[in-house]
């Protein structure tokens, strides 16, 4: 297995950046580029990621046996490293939101996100992870605060925040290596983690039924009230409630 190399920066616009031209420079498997802050941090679907001081911000590389349109199985895979970490080594009981947010009590805790970087022959997955740790719930911009929440707001204390990260990148790469083979396992594992099936669905502020399953690639199946079912590749997935 490859061994994890932690390089630490202050402020930049973008870990995922940064993690792309140390690809393109020749470092391998196992990098990984944690940011104090950063200046324009971005989540999926073009979100801009809030990154405060204090918080545990980082990009892996890894090279997984995946094609560049299974880009996904990434992203769940690091969903659940994250959040098993967050259990064995913070206690902290979060759960997934499908596909890529991670919550404790209802609020965002963390998130991932995963590009893919061809370079000549060469497949990365730029794997990037948010999680808000050491930072104050008010370091994030009001509109946001009732959405958001923090291991220290949680614990009352600080964590450390790269034995942090290393657990959890050592954890990726252990198990990227097998993400083709062990795939419908990761899945199977990521939904037993994951609270939205079951669940009234909104996807991107429109009501679009019941969460049901995940297919064999990890998409959502969602049934509306006629019993229709249809899959969601992506989206933007908040929870209604029902009477
Ligand atoms: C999401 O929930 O939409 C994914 C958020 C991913 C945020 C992390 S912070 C470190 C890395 N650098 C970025 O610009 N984004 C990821």
């Amino acid at each position: 297995m490859s061994k994890v190399t932690l390089t630490v920066l202050g402020e930049v616009d973008s870990t995922m950046d940064v993690a792309r031209d140390f690809a393109q420079e020749g470092r391998g498997e196992g990098t990984v580029i944690i940011a104090e802050t950063q200046k324009r941090g971005r989540g999926r679907n073009g979100s801009t990621w809030i990154s405060p001081s204090g918080g545990a911000w980082f990009s892996a590389l890894l090279r997984p046996p995946i094609k560049q349109e299974e880009s996904h199985r990434v992203m769940f895979l690091a969903g659940l490293c994250v959040n098993e970490i967050l259990w064995e080594e913070l206690g902290i009981d979060s759960a997934l939101r499908w596909p890529n947010d991670i919550l404790l009590e209802g609020r965002k805790l963390a998130g991932v996100l995963g590009e893919g970087l061809q370079i000549k022959d060469t497949y990365y997955a730029v794997v990037g992870v948010g999680v808000n740790t050491n930072v104050a719930v008010d370091a994030f911009p009001e509109r946001l605060r009732q959405d958001v929440t923090t291991t220290l707001e949680y614990l009352g204390e600080e964590v450390e925040n790269e034995p942090l990260i290393k657990s959890i990148t050592e954890r990726l790469l252990k198990r990227s290596s097998s993400l083709h083979s062990d795939y419908p396992q990761i899945l199977r594992e990521w939904e037993s983690h994951c609270d939205t099936i079951g669940k009234t669905v909104e996807v991107d502020g429109t009501l679009a039924g019941k969460a049901i399953s995940l297919d064999e690639e990890g998409f959502l199946i969602i049934a509306d009230k006629e019993g229709n079912e249809r899959r969601i590749v992506s989206g933007n997935i908040g929870y209604v409630e029902t009477p």
